[in-house]
């Protein structure tokens, strides 16, 4: 009997129902679908969460990585990651610091504020966030982040995961053991990116690392993730780990229609690619919901999309130079009609080389 059968086996409502439909739960959260967007910070803010969902398929959101005080004086940057809408459902938060009084106090702030779900970041490989004890530096110290988590899950009723890496290097492999403590602690799910730290975003995802976290856990969903950007590297995920659901990070940036297709394909309808229309209708929307969240401000912030922008959907260069620097709706409008004319130019080229990860020695990150 395999892992996952097992699991079936173990808790035959929640799992005949997981089965069945492709709906499943995170504590007592139903979720609509198992595949997730991954926190990719400074791209999957509001706007662009509720454009791709609006596209289909998608289970869980969260947003990017939140400052725990920062978070509790409501500074102005910590309040923009958090905003958002009913349509932006299901959402979790995740928060990252290094002391339990502050993870406990931004768990206890955002229960108050009527989010459902919070989820502890301890995978980023910053230094900024490390130096403090945050992120993957949590993965170093498991008694520290065995308190941590059972303190923030003791100080709010909302489901409470964990975001990890397989350890620090691959000499201090820690995810199977944090991940069977963290469900003796009371985590409704853990979501796992196949590296170590020291990888930072090198090297190939590692499949058997995830399963070894699956193989950990007695009744938790284990969300596999790292470099899925297509239906087959899904299903391939599922297959090599077990995991419940999947996060997608960069490869939703690449192709936000992915959740779409994975749905499709496994309710045995014909996946089908955008068209162009529909490419340039997603780059229309984007804007129009970022508009809608910063007013006049979503200009100078929709610029940082041009270069994607272009490569994804072959935006002719003239047309692209535009798009880093227009000034106002009503020129953004000009734009994007003249981009619907002339779409098919410019022949488009891969996307995800723009989506910077840092490089160099991670210590230095
Ligand atoms: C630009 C960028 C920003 C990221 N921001 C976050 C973040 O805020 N929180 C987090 O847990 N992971 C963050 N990650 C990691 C991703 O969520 C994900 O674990 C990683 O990119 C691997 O998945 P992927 O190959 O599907 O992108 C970030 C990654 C990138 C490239």
């Amino acid at each position: 009997m395999s892992k996952q059968e097992d699991l079936y086996r173990m808790n035959p409502e929640v799992r005949a129902e997981n089965r069945v439909a492709d709906t499943f739960a995170i504590g007592d959260r139903k979720i609509p679908s198992r595949y997730f967007l991954a926190p990719l910070a400074g791209y999957t803010h509001l706007a662009f969460r509720r454009a791709i969902r609006e596209l289909g398929g998608l289970g869980l959101a969260t947003t990017d990585l939140v400052h725990a005080t920062q978070l509790c004086g409501e500074h102005r940057h910590s309040m923009e990651l958090v905003e958002t809408h009913p349509e932006d459902s299901p959402l979790s938060v995740q928060i990252f610091g290094g002391s339990v009084d502050q993870l406990v106090a931004a768990a206890v702030w955002l229960e108050n504020h009527g989010y459902q779900g919070i989820d502890i970041n301890m995978g980023c490989p910053m230094a900024k966030v490390n130096g403090k004890g945050g992120g993957a530096r949590l993965l170093c110290d498991a008694d520290l982040a065995c308190r941590l988590v059972e303190s923030v899950v003791a100080s709010v009723t909302i489901p409470v995961t964990v975001k990890m890496r397989l350890g620090w290097d691959r000499d201090s492999i820690s995810a199977p053991y944090l991940a069977r403590r963290f469900e003796a602690a009371g985590i409704s799910a853990i979501t796992i990116h196949g590296r170590t730290r020291q990888q930072g975003f090198q090297g190939a995802v590692d499949l058997d690392g995830i399963a070894a976290t699956v193989a950990a856990v007695e009744n938790i969903p284990i969300i596999g993730n790292g470099d899925v950007r297509t239906i087959d590297e899904a299903e391939q995920m599922h297959q090599k780990t077990g995991c419940t659901a999947i996060a997608i990070g960069r490869g939703a940036m690449l192709d936000p229609w992915i959740f779409r297709k994975i749905s499709d394909r496994r309710n045995g309808q014909v996946v089908r690619e955008p068209t162009g229309d529909e490419q340039i209708d997603f780059l229309v929307r984007h804007f129009e919901l970022m508009t809608e969240q910063h007013a006049e401000r979503s200009c100078t912030l929709f610029r940082k999309f041009a270069a994607w922008y272009g490569a994804r959907l072959g935006i002719p260069e003239d047309l692209e130079n535009r798009l880093r620097r227009f000034e106002g709706v009503a020129e953004f409008e000009r734009i994007a009609a003249e981009i619907r004319e002339r779409h098919g130019e410019r022949q488009s080229t891969v996307a995800t080389a723009l989506i910077k990860v840092p490089n160099g020695p991670v210590e230095r990150w």
